[in-house]
């Protein structure tokens, strides 16, 4: 297996006791990565079986690979999380024991210097997690207008020189097309005043804004928290670990909602509307890495683990 695929993975045990896991259950794993928490799960089972669901060829190569072992236990899917309904289907699965989801981007998709993830390795500005998609970063970089970039730069990177950066990488593609990693963090770094510099690096949160665009990363979320839900047996479970304020909050507030049942405003003295609850919230707050972990995993140091239960 690809040593960078031996990242150890967040959260584990607290993901694995969440899921209650049953040993004859039906589980999904959304986010199949290097096959760590699919192996956990699927080790639990006797009878039953989970699909490894992953959208990145090299993250479907090595959970196959890690999963090999365990047999008819583990099926490993290449697909979007989001379409999981059609993946059941196909499977003539009707109805799951748990999900999970172990969102963002792998570790090995960050090292890998060609994926252009990182502002670390010079690449071409690429950032798909799935390279048949067409649209890429070089795209969103060069053919986003001035206001959409400072748009994604400040919603999806809560970054406050938004404008600023944006209007410099406009300024800059009007030369010639802007082609790597390098490029982009230079100019990022240049449209930063100095004395705003916090420490960490200065294009940080411009790379994590472009790389959630180009991967659509945040409106999948909750129609697929929504679509899980629809197919778990009662008592299932829902465990979702996300590593960024935006990614848990989406997280928090479909739990809210699907736990909240009734949608009539507030001024109704009665509810009409006649929705139940379709979950219970078993995280008031999240799950967070234990300070071995922390030690251990720099990785861990923003994960945050949410859980519901179908009702
Ligand atoms: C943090 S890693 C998962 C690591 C994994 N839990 C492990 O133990 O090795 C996230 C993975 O989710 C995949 N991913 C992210 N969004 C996805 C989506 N919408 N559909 C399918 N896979 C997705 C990425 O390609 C990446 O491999």
């Amino acid at each position: 297996m690809s040593q960078n695929f031996s990242h150890r993975s967040v959260l584990l045990e607290e993901c694995i006791q969440s899921l209650a896991i049953r040993p004859d259950g039906i589980y999904v794993d959304g986010t199949a990565g290097g096959g760590g928490h699919s192996f956990a799960i699927a080790s639990a089972l006797t009878t039953g079986s989970l699909i490894a669901i992953d959208r990145d060829e090299a993250a479907i190569l090595a959970a196959s690979e890690r999963l090999a072992p365990l047999g008819e236990r583990a099926r490993v899917v290449r697909s979007n999380f989001s379409d999981v309904t059609s993946v059941l289907d196909t499977l003539h699965i009707d109805q799951i024991d748990g999900l999970l989801l172990d969102l963002g981007v792998s570790s090995h998709q960050f090292d890998e210097a060609d994926r252009g993830f990182s502002y670390r390795n010079d690449a071409p500005l690429d950032m798909r997690m799935d390279r048949r998609q067409a649209k890429s970063a070089y795209d969103v970089i060069n053919t986003y207008s001035e206001e959409e970039l400072r748009r994604i730069l400040y919603e999806y990177g809560e970054e406050k020189f938004a404008p600023r950066i944006a209007a410099r990488i406009v300024k800059e593609r009007e030369l010639a097309p802007i082609q790597t990693t390098n490029q982009l963090s230079e100019l990022i770094k240049s449209a930063i005043p100095v004395a705003a510099r916090d420490g960490g690096h200065p294009a940080k949160r411009s790379f994590q804004a472009i790389r959630i665009e180009v991967n659509g990363e945040l409106d999948v979320i909750e129609p697929t928290i929504e679509q899980a839900i629809a197919r778990m047996k009662k008592g299932g479970r829902l465990a979702i670990i996300t590593f960024h304020s935006l990614e848990d909050r989406i997280v928090k507030q479909a739990y809210q909602k699907l736990a909240l049942g009734c949608t009539c405003p507030k001024s109704f003295p009665v509810c009409v509307c006649g929705n139940k609850p379709k979950i219970r919230i078993l995280t008031k707050k999240p799950i967070l890495p234990s300070e071995n972990e922390l030690a251990e995993n720099p990785r861990s140091h923003s994960a945050k683990l949410r859980v519901a239960e179908k009702l």
